[in-house]
């Protein structure tokens, strides 16, 4: 009996052992889990990349905000899109990634755009040659020729390198900065739905910051995939202007970095996008005599081969008169915070005589440098739409505040997508909770 106990005892003893030992073969750091197959093969990269749309660049007063690949012009290959402190322009040099970090540096030739409306920072493009036999995926800049000291540099990846998988969109929408606690949600969210039904594809929108429904609301569109959040932390680093002009509204730099943004949304599209339209989120760019963006364009285009920049008159529809009937005044959105744009349907012709304003669409392959109100640089040329086709609806203040509400024109343009719509709207509302009553 004792002689068992004691053989059990050392049989137990060696096996446990045998456990033992098997377990310390293993080096510590395995954990004994399958690996999950893994879909690209990323390598892992030497270099920190930027994670932010704005990246401080080192030992410089500047930002950086993308890297392009832009071989249209024979003297460069890179386009680095930038906000630049204008009066601290020193030598810059590119350097590379490809594969292996590319043992010379190429110098680099800052572009300042002229609509920098007189502020102390601007919209720049930094131009760069790739150098032979790389074919850099990143990039970034230094202020001495040598390549050294570079541990604490951040790399931007290259952008719009052909990729022939990407999905190709008809029209991309780009909307320049939300800032405040902008929280115009029913507006937000018509305007969207009313771009769907013409045959928008995207919507790209920068954000600095945003009211807490409008937050919601563009979460929904974001998850879905119809928008696409560019956050566009701005005042993290720059004391940024609400205006543009540097005399009243003071600051570092135009109207949250408006120019910037455009520009980037701009060469972001470019490779996936036939078009983009350039207006603001109170905008629609509204065809009238066709039932949407697309066959607007094919007849424009069929037209008119040539053109880059197709300029619309913007049309502002003053707030502050409604629709009398009311119609549209549906119980279902009077809790929801905005402005309800089928209740605005008095036009100001504009006063020719005067300022016209005008937004525009383009074709980003066709555009070099862009501002808020037209294509200073482009590989095409412009052409201005007649305004009885197609313009914006801007609901607004009032422009042309001498008029009278008889002295409007009645336009009721909207109301022909009133059927889909109203219920598009309300599920998007409803998606992100900001419908109180039931439709
Ligand atoms: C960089 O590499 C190339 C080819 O490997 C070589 O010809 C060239 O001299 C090198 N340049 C420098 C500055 O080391
Ligand atoms: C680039 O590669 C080609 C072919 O391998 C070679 O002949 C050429 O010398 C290289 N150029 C440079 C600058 O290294
Ligand atoms: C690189 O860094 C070292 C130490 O921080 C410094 O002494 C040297 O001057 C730097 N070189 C350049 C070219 O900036
Ligand atoms: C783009 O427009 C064409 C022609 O109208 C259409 O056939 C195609 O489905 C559209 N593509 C997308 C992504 O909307
Ligand atoms: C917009 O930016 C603000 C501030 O960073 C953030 O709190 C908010 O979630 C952002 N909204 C969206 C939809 O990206
Ligand atoms: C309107 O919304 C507010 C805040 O979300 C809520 O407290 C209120 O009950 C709503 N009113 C109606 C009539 O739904």
């Amino acid at each position: 009996m004792e002689m068992r106990k004691c053989r059990t005892g050392i049989l137990l003893f060696m096996v446990i052992y045998f456990i033992i030992a098997i377990f310390n073969t293993i080096p510590p750091n395995t954990k004994m889990v399958i690996p999950k197959p893994k879909r690209f093969s990323q390598p892992i990269l030497p270099f920190l990349t930027s994670q932010e749309s704005i990246t401080p660049l080192i030992n410089t007063k500047h930002f950086l905000v993308s890297a392009f690949m832009d071989q249209r012009r024979k003297d460069f290959d890179i386009r680095i899109i930038g906000i630049f402190k204008r009066n601290s322009i020193q030598p810059l040099y590119c350097f590379f990634y490809c594969g292996e970090f590319f043992n010379e540096t190429t110098s680099a030739s800052v572009q300042l755009h002229f609509a920098h409306f007189n502020y102390p920072y601007g919209p720049a493009d930094v131009l760069c040659r790739m150098p032979e036999n790389c074919s850099a995926t990143h990039v970034t800049l230094l202020t001495q020729p040598s390549p050294d000291n570079i541990s604490d540099h951040l790399w931007l990846p290259i952008r719009n390198k052909k990729n022939p998988n990407e999905e190709r969109l008809n029209f991309t929408v780009c909307i320049s900065t939300l800032y405040g606690d902008y929280n115009n949600v029913l507006q937000f969210a018509q305007t969207l739905e009313v771009y769907k039904l013409l045959g928008v594809n995207r919507v790209v929108i920068y954000n600095t910051s945003c009211g807490p429904e409008l937050d919601r609301l563009l979460t929904g569109y974001s998850q879905e995939g119809f928008v696409e959040m560019v956050q566009w932390p701005i005042n993290k680093y720059l004391n940024p202007s609400r205006g543009w002009r540097f005399q009243v509204h003071k600051g570092d730099l135009q109207y949250f970095g408006q120019i910037v943004t455009l520009n980037e949304c701009v060469y972001r599209s470019m490779e996936r996008s036939r078009y983009v339209v350039l207006g603001d989120i109170d905008e629609i760019a509204m065809p009238y005599k066709h039932n949407n963006l697309n066959s607007l364009m094919a007849m424009l285009q069929r037209k008119h081969p040539k053109v880059a920049e197709f300029s619309l008159e913007s049309h502002v529809f003053p707030h502050s008169y409604f629709d009398p009937s009311g119609r549209f005044s549906l119980p279902q959105w009077r809790n929801v915070s905005g402005i309800n744009i089928l209740e605005h349907i008095y036009r100001e012709d504009p006063d020719r005589k005067m300022f016209l304003h005008f937004k525009m669409i383009v074709q980003p392959k066709l555009v070099e440098q862009t501002s808020v109100h037209d294509v200073p640089k482009k590989f095409g040329v412009k052409y201005r739409v007649p305004w009885n086709l197609c313009r914006f609806i801007h609901i607004h203040v009032a422009r042309r505040t001498s008029l009278m509400l008889e002295e409007l024109k009645e336009d009721k343009r909207l109301w022909d997508f009133q059927e889909k719509l109203i219920p598009n709207v309300d599920k998007a509302l409803q998606r992100a909770g900001l419908l109180t009553t039931e439709s």
